[in-house]
């Protein structure tokens, strides 16, 4: 049979012989003021304020104490209480005169007065300690109580925890408690804890026990990494790797597939095919044409089209014409053909200019020597037809930006 107590059977075996016929002639008595109480050769003792046979006297203040280590098993009980109660017959408040009782073991102590024995059995392990205090009025006959000492006292006897727990002693039960390892639980420390019972792998991992008593191991869904599952995998797509606004598309969570915009191939949108931008404005930084696309362009309402109304995105990357102007009706389109009115005025103008410097040059030549500065003429000359032809680029893309309309590629071969 084991020889651990359980505190329950225990306290039943202590109180079973207790409860009954308290004899103070066959059992030691304390009566005295205080002092050393020692362990009862019988199996209890008794324990009374001095003059508990009338009244207690005024002014008493009464140690008692009973030295017990961490295998002293003590229990007391109170079976008369006769003491002035606290204000307004309280047994609770004990202001004027009290007993109190103090086990090593006990959250704190315990005081009473007033007419009522308390039921309580005060069992606790170490030192017993009762006090009893008088002030200096009213008096009755005080108390009468039984205490009772068991030692070696051990519950943890035998070493009932298993798997290498821990026995400590319940201060409240008085029975043994096991401070189990990790993994392992039950009273004695006899069951194998399930790790895999709290569901400890997120987001859908799948839990199985581990090698090790106190581990379990998630098995991770693709997307997830970590001991629990709780780290989500970066998806292939972040950041972006495909190049010229190409779009990504994650196929599983290590690969992805980079879906270009037209005019561009590779892993990694990264190469250019097709044709740039002819030079349409407000488009996409990025945006390319397919080989093979055509652009029809026309003109908005109150201007013509000059140029070729349809072009081509060539085999090796260029357009098969140039991109075609807007100009307003009415107007010419200006430039080398088509000699307008405007233009001859300029010419004429021109070579007005041209001839004057030639005479100055020539002047200049044959009274100076400085060649340099007839250089610098022909030059303005030169000069002079630039400023021509900006100003007919400035007044066409003024025109471009708000007349031009491009039917978006009315055909388009796909990139195979
Ligand atoms: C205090 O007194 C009340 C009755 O007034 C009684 O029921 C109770 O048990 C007493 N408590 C103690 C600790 O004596
Ligand atoms: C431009 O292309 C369209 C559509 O293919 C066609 O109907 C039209 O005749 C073409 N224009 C010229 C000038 O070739
Ligand atoms: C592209 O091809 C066209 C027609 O095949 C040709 O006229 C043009 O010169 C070529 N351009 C270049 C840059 O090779």
């Amino acid at each position: 049979m084991s020889k651990r107590f359980t505190s329950k059977a225990f306290l039943f075996y202590f109180s079973f012989t207790v409860y009954q016929n308290i004899s103070a002639q066959d059992n030691p008595t304390y009566n005295d003021c205080g002092g050393t109480l020692v362990k009862p050769a019988e199996s209890y003792a008794v324990l009374t304020n001095p003059g508990y046979d009338s009244k207690y006297d005024n002014n008493l203040h009464c140690i008692w104490t009973l030295e017990g280590g961490e295998k002293t098993l003590l229990q007391m009980k109170f079976w008369d209480m006769n003491i002035e109660p606290g204000d307004g017959g309280s047994n609770t408040t004990c202001e004027y005169d009290y007993v109190e009782v103090y086990i090593t073991t006990m959250e704190e102590s315990r005081r009473f007065c007033g007419f009522n024995s308390p039921d309580t059995v005060f069992n606790g392990i170490g030192t017993l300690t009762v006090t009893f205090h008088s002030d200096d009025s009213v008096n009755y006959r005080g108390f009468q109580a039984t205490f009772q000492v068991r030692e070696n006292f051990d519950p943890c006897e035998g070493d009932p925890c298993q798997g290498g727990g821990t026995c400590e002693v319940d201060t409240v039960s008085l029975g043994s408690k096991c401070i189990c390892v990790p993994g392992l639980s039950g009273e004695n420390c006899e069951i194998d804890v399930d790790e895999c019972l709290s569901d400890p792998c997120q987001n859908g991992g799948t839990c199985s026990e581990g090698a090790e008593l106190d581990s379990y191991i998630c098995d991770c869904p693709t997307r997830w990494q970590g001991h629990d599952c709780e780290i989500e995998k970066e998806s292939p797509c972040m950041p972006n790797p495909c190049m010229h606004g190409g779009t990504c598309e994650e196929i599983d969570v290590e690969t992805a597939e980079c879906l270009c915009g037209d005019g561009y191939a590779g892993e990694f949108c990264e190469i250019k095919t097709g044709c740039s931008n002819p030079g349409i404005p407000y488009l996409d930084e990025y945006r390319r044409f397919n080989k093979g696309t055509i652009l029809q362009f026309s003109c908005i309402d109150e201007y013509y089209l000059h140029g070729i109304e349809n072009s081509t995105c060539l085999v090796n990357g260029t357009w098969s014409t140039e991109l075609p102007e807007c100009y307003r009706e009415g107007t010419d389109p200006g430039g080398d053909e088509g000699l307008s009115t405007w233009s001859l005025v300029m010419l004429g103008l021109g070579l007005a200019v041209g001839i004057k410097l030639i005479i100055f040059v020539t002047w200049m030549i044959y009274k100076s020597p400085w060649t340099f500065f007839g250089k610098a003429s022909a030059f303005t000359i030169h000069d002079g037809a630039q400023m021509q032809r900006r100003r007919a680029s400035s007044t066409r893309s003024v025109q471009t930006s708000s007349v031009y309309s491009v039917s978006d590629e009315i055909s388009s071969n796909s990139k195979s």
